[in-house]
């Protein structure tokens, strides 16, 4: 074990077997996007559980219109960036478009984003399509996020940026990809624009933790973009909350998020989606 490894497995950094525990004690896991040290370092003096390097910084950082264009090597950058500020954090990376096509094309991904990047996790978008792959990453010891509802990689397919699983057949569907991400092993599930009532149903009925963005209260924890919780996106998603505006600092504003989340004051019915 590297002395790096060390720092990780003790002084309460957040692990897998401790976000299974936040959920049984019905304690929110605060989590949110970063994309480089300095602003990684800040949530971590804030208290944020999760730190995820989503392929979001396509957009955010990179100024594309999707996520499309985002290659490993850039998450593989941004997570090495992120991961010399963690030290409780528990840093995910993405897999970004068309780097999991199929079993050994997404094992020698993911198995990148850890070695070379340093994550401690690696998320997916997708559900029963993805069980395969998801059993070879558990195989390995790679944890896993699957993420569900909206799934951004597929902006083209869907037709924009639209809630997901207002339809019974859709909600149907998207139970049964969460149960079987689950059963392949998955650690932990994001779901996105999703009816609050839906959110709710899944984060009772899985076993491993459900965190929500643009799902509503109910979750298990809540995970937002760290440029629409500073307030410097032009046009922020109406489930999200400038806490920048409403606060002096970068350093107050983590602090605010993270406490709205844990003593339930975000989000809202007004950052939600109803069925
Ligand atoms: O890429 C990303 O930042 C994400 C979050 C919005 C969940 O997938």
């Amino acid at each position: 074990m590297s002395s790096g490894d060390r720092k990780h497995a003790s002084g309460g950094a957040v692990t897998v077997s401790r976000m299974r525990a936040m959920k049984r004690e019905g304690q929110p896991l605060v989590c949110l996007t970063a994309y480089d040290y300095g602003f990684a370092a800040a949530c971590e003096r804030a208290g944020v559980d999760l730190l995820l390097v989503g392929d979001s910084l396509g957009m955010v950082v990179q100024g594309h219109e999707t996520t499309l264009p985002v290659t490993v090597d850039d998450i593989v950058y941004h997570t090495r960036c992120v991961a010399r500020a963690c030290r409780r954090a528990l840093v995910v990376a993405d897999l970004p478009f068309m780097s999991h096509t199929d079993v050994e094309q997404g094992l020698h991904n993911a198995g990148r984003l850890m070695k070379e990047g340093g994550a401690r996790m690696v998320k997916l978008e997708g559900g029963s399509e993805q069980t395969a792959l998801v059993e070879r990453l558990a195989q390995n010891g790679i944890p896993v996020c699957g993420h569900l509802g909206l799934k951004p990689q597929q902006v083209h397919k869907l037709g924009g940026y639209r809630v997901q699983g207002r339809e019974q057949a859709d909600a149907e569907r998207m139970e049964a990809d969460a149960r079987a991400l689950e059963a392949a092993g998955a650690d932990l599930l994001i779901l996105e624009c999703v009816p609050a009532p839906l959110a709710r149903q899944l984060s009772e009925q899985l076993s491993i933790p459900v965190v929500g963005i643009g799902a509503g209260a109910d979750c298990d924890g809540q995970i937002l973009v760290l440029h629409d919780v500073l307030g410097v996106t032009e046009q922020p998603p109406r489930f999200a909350r400038a806490f920048g505006a409403e606060t002096g600092s970068v350093q107050a504003a983590l602090a605010a998020y993270a406490a709205a989340v844990r003593d339930g004051t975000f989000p809202g019915p007004e950052h939600g989606f109803e069925a």
